[in-house]
């Protein structure tokens, strides 16, 4: 058992108990390692691994990051060692600390997405696969799903059909609407919903006049994405009953109450993470005291609360 925490931040999403709602989001905590050194793993909420694909994957060429006022622009590209490596290696030795761990899974194609979410479904050392078909920095997969509500539908039933495990979809807001996009998704089978992705954008170094990443655009993560991905999760949450993981900009408890208050039952902490490893936890805790301070017995009761009428 990691670090005990009070009762009050206890959460069940998809039958997967959560010491705390707080989890890291994909490809902002590496798989846990070069974390590991800095806090007890069994101390955040859940843990989503970075994406991993069927082959070894190098990413797109440097520069990848760039720093924006209120965010971060990033064009990694789903560099990874390849999921063979990944359950040998990562996965295996995650395995060791009491966290629920999402996988998330990611291709070029329908049949490397099944393979790859089969293959962490059947090495039964996943709780959850998030589907990563919202990633800005590749041209073939990523984007190409989630800007079509069939696309995504039909990719989310093949892999649905490949695994045996609580199955979330990571959506963008970068789509026409983000609740057609949500319900077609839970039609074909998808049992939790991770909101948002970053969000495609550029920046342009005005000295040489060229954009400051090589692969010119990439995805803005970080507080500027936060009232996007409020707004994403108040729309969906309206027109879908399955489970939905909140991210975008958390940087304060006040930002995952914003995101439980417009519907998400969990919330998991991106680019904080950079800066400070222990971001989720402290967000845990400073979330139990402000559940405490308005008399809240579970901090489950922030969920929807917005559309319940507020705190009255
Ligand atoms: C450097 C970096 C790498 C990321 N890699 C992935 C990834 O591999 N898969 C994925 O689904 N999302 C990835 N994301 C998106 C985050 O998981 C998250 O959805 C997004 O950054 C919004 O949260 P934030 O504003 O708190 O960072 C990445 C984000 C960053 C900044």
């Amino acid at each position: 058992m990691g670090t005990p925490q009070e009762p009050r931040l206890a959460v069940e999403i998809s039958g997967i108990n959560l010491r705390n709602p707080l989890l890291v989001s994909s490809g902002t905590f590496g798989n846990g390692r070069e974390y590991s050194e800095w806090l007890d793993l069994g101390m955040v909420g859940g843990i989503i691994t970075k994406a991993v694909t069927l082959l070894p994957c190098n990413g797109n060429p440097p520069p990848r990051l760039w720093e924006v006022p209120c965010g971060l622009l990033n064009s990694i590209g789903l560099e990874n060692k390849g999921v063979e490596a990944f359950l040998a290696e990562d996965l295996a030795w995650l395995n060791r600390f009491d966290v629920p761990v999402w996988v998330n899974v990611a291709g070029f194609s329908d049949e490397e997405y099944v393979a790859v979410a089969g293959m962490i479904s059947d090495s039964g050392m996943a709780d959850a696969i998030e589907l990563n078909i919202s990633c800005p920095n590749v041209k073939q997969g990523g984007l190409h799903y989630s800007s079509s509500p069939r696309e995504a539908a039909r990719l989310t039933a093949m892999v649905q059909k490949a695994v045996n495990l609580p199955l979330y979809v990571k959506l963008s807001a970068r789509t026409a609407d983000i609740k057609e996009m949500a319900v077609e998704v839970q039609k074909a089978g998808a049992d939790g919903l991770s909101l948002i992705n970053t969000f495609p954008a550029m920046a342009i170094d005005v000295e040489t006049g060229r954009a400051r990443l090589a692969n010119v655009s990439g995805g803005l993560s970080g507080p500027a994405l936060h009232p996007i991905a409020v707004l994403a999760v108040w729309e969906v949450a309206q027109v879908v009953d399955i489970p939905i993981i909140g991210m975008g900009g958390v940087w304060s408890w006040k930002d995952a109450a914003e995101l439980m208050m417009a519907g998400a039952d969990a919330v998991a902490v991106g680019t904080l993470n950079f800066v400070d490893p222990e971001a989720a936890f402290r967000i845990a805790e400073d979330l139990g005291s402000f559940a405490a301070r308005k008399g809240f017995e579970s901090v489950s009761e922030l969920v929807g609360l917005t559309r319940r009428g507020g705190i009255v």
